[in-house]
């Protein structure tokens, strides 16, 4: 059997991808503050499992109080293949340095970069004879400057960073694991509704983004989850690639 943890599995890309890998024939274990009823449904039809846990990903006490669970239900299955999906991300504090907030800008750094630290460390600690193959799930705000978005890029790029050097570690101690980031381009997710809700003071760009809005050019989470299945699954990964979902897209 295979399992798939998928985190920020209540909505936006993290439903989609947590589905496409039910049709997979994965089982899911979901992380998330808030459930997600129809995955339950989604579950019973591909006759998977979904277990859902509630954890608050910016606590480091709950992160590892639910990891401990989470990977001990999976070695208790004897798993054949072991996918971690780091998808949950926050987007705000949305302003100009010196503008910041300190409290959003620590619980952004630890949902965006440190939880995925701590997940994938965990893994790579605790699995020892199956392969485990970590998605970072990273931004093209990670390669450059956007006004506003200064804690956003960094954690992204912080990401890219530790996901290539995950996978030298491994390559270089002959390991087992894989990671790759994979940056999934402007989807239509609840995500981009907070990004039009700033002022133009705080992020320079709002109207852009509007656009791409009222323009029909944000993407469906369910096409670009379907361009990650595709890369999982009909080809072999590169250790530490950071993938582009432009790339993998038959557009
Ligand atoms: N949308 C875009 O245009 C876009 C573009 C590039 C990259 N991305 C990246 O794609 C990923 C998914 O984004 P999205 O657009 O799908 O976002 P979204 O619709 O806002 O969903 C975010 C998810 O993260 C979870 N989450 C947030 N804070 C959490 C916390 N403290 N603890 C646990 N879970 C938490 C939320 O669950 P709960 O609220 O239930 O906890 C939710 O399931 C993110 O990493 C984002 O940076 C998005």
């Amino acid at each position: 059997m295979k399992y798939a943890v998928v985190t920020g599995v209540s909505k936006g890309l993290g439903d989609s991808v947590a589905q496409q890998l039910m049709e997979e024939g994965i089982h899911i274990l979901g992380v998330s503050r808030s459930d997600n009823a129809e995955l339950k449904e989604m579950a019973k039809k591909n006759e998977v499992s979904y277990t859902h846990y509630t954890c608050d990903l910016s606590s480091i006490d709950d992160l590892e109080r639910v990891f401990t669970l989470i990977t001990n239900h999976i070695s208790d299955n004897q798993p054949e293949g072991i996918y971690v999906v780091n998808n949950a991300g926050v987007v705000e504090p949305i302003d100009h340095v010196g503008a910041l907030e300190s409290e959003k800008v620590v619980q952004h750094v630890h949902v965006n970069l440190i939880a995925p630290m701590l997940i994938t460390n965990l893994f790579y600690n605790k699995v020892n004879e199956t392969p485990v193959t970590i998605v970072n799930i990273t931004s093209g705000a990670a390669n450059r400057s956007v006004y506003g978005w200064s804690v956003y890029g960094s954690t992204k790029a912080g990401l890219n960073l530790f996901t290539e050097t995950a996978a030298m570690e491994q390559e270089q101690r002959n390991g087992l694991h894989t990671s790759i980031a994979f940056s999934p381009g402007v989807m239509d997710t609840d995500m981009q509704e907070d990004i039009r809700s700033s002022s133009e003071d705080a992020f320079a760009d709002v109207d852009k983004f509007k656009e791409l809005k009222e323009k029909g050019m944000l993407r469906d989470t369910n096409t670009v989850a379907q361009a990650l299945r595709k890369l999982l699954f009909t080809q072999p990964l590169e250790n530490g690639q950071v993938y582009h979902v432009n790339d993998l897209l038959d557009e």
